[in-house]
């Protein structure tokens, strides 16, 4: 069996390389040059334990190649990314692109799934743009949504062992998609619709983001009563049936940030919770960054001169170097201005370089700073010692002081 990869990111690569390593014949493809040269070479354009050796190994067995454009196979999976426009409406441009640039090499029998996420109707969409161009493959090929439900860190384990939903835009296109994912899921494949499988993704993502969303205002909350939220939630959960979830300084990524938006631009009369609680965690990132820039000038009112201000943590979530859609380099961005970058140290242990920041040694900055701000809960800050001498703004429970 041959498979057609598009899309060799944190999503479609591990996909493409576990795939293979169960003895399917994949092409990779990727419009980034670099990706697939880095791809063919054995090396990982991105930071995931343990997968490295495995793409070596497929490479070297000649299982997976990428390439820059697509070759005739018998699937075709749409692993793009699914971003949204200024006014927060999904752009499926990306899987438009993906879904043209494979339609020339469909044949009868062929299977084509998205996996990106997706607006409701979204595969719909893709089946008329597919049969508009290729009449004749009307009722021929088989089409399916497929989410994806991977954590990055834990992929491997993860792209194996986690339950799947998939929904055919009919019956045997449920039942074509479920065989080619049987090969290496042993999770249960759950069948469905398109339409319901499109809306499980959302939902899920939109269900994360309204429990973070009371996190974060009980945060907000507390610090104006003068409660410790971290003691708060801890006793909280000590009810057998609640279990809140721990605040932060916002929601970032490319999912929980993103995914709620799909609805909320579809469904805006009918979806206020998911929109309320989006809101509250954008506010969180502001609110934050309000609190960094009080304390620098109580600071400078008690001490007369400017702060040194450590910012630790770019990336959106513990351990990892993904800084898309990230409430931390959100804070940091605007501490910076408030201040004409002056004093600012910005630590992020998982980024070595980056082209906008200049960063810092996370033990240097906590070292140098008068105030500092944990922005991520990164396993590094962790082994920092509680300091008196310092104003710590500690937004994401690393001491839970
Ligand atoms: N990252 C996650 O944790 C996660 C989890 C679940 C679902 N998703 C969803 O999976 C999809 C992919 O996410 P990702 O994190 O892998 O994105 P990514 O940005 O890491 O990778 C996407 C890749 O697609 C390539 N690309 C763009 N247009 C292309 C085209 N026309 N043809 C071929 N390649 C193209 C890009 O160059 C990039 O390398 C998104 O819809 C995302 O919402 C992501």
């Amino acid at each position: 069996m041959k498979a057609c990869f598009m899309g060799l990111g944190y999503i479609g690569l591990p996909t493409a390389i576990i795939a293979a390593k169960h003895g399917i014949q994949i092409t990779g493809v990727d419009i980034n040059p670099k990706v697939v040269e880095m791809t063919n070479a054995g090396r990982l354009h991105i930071i995931e334990p343990g997968i490295e050796e495995m793409l070596k190994e497929v490479v070297a067995s000649g299982m997976l190649k990428a390439s820059t454009t697509p070759e005739t196979a018998d699937a075709y999976f749409m692993v793009v990314p699914t971003p949204f426009k200024g006014n927060h409406e999904p752009d499926v441009s990306y899987v438009e692109a993906a879904t043209r640039a494979v339609l020339p090499f469909l044949k009868e029998g062929d299977l084509y799934v998205i996996e990106s996420t997706s607006p409701v109707g979204t595969t719909e969409v893709m089946a008329n743009i597919i049969f508009a161009e290729r009449p004749e493959l009307k009722d021929k090929i088989y089409i399916a949504y497929c989410p994806e439900r991977i954590l990055p860190g834990n992929v491997i384990y993860e792209l194996v062992h986690n339950d799947r939903v998939i929904g055919g835009m009919n019956e045997a296109s449920t039942d074509k998609a479920i065989e080619f994912y049987a090969r290496f899921v042993q999770g249960t494949l759950h069948k469905t619709n398109a339409r319901t499988a499109e809306m499980c993704k959302l939902t899920e993502n939109s269900s994360r983001d309204v429990q973070i969303a009371f996190a974060n205002e009980l945060s907000i909350i507390c610090d104006k009563a003068g409660i410790n939220v971290w003691e708060l939630i801890n006793l909280a959960n000590k009810h057998p049936r609640v279990n809140i979830l721990q605040p932060g300084c916002g929601v970032g990524g490319h999912c929980i940030a993103v995914d709620p938006y799909f609805i909320t631009s579809d469904f805006p009369a009918e979806s206020k919770l998911i929109a309320n609680a989006r809101e509250i965690n954008n506010y969180k990132a502001f609110w934050c960054a309000e609190r960094v820039k009080n304390a620098m000038l109580e600071f400078e009112l008690k001490n007369h001169r400017k702060p040194t201000v450590a910012m630790m943590g770019l990336a959106f979530k513990p351990n990892i170097d993904d800084l898309r859609e990230s409430p931390s380099k959100y804070i940091t961005t605007k501490v910076m201005q408030s201040c004409n970058n002056a004093n600012i140290l910005v630590v992020e242990p998982n980024v070595k370089e980056h082209n906008v920041f200049k960063l810092t040694d996370y033990r240097e900055a906590y070292n140098k700073a008068d105030i500092v701000a944990f922005l991520t809960a990164h396993n590094e800050f962790k082994t920092l010692e509680w300091s008196c001498d310092k104003v710590i703004l500690d937004f994401c429970g690393i001491f839970k002081k």
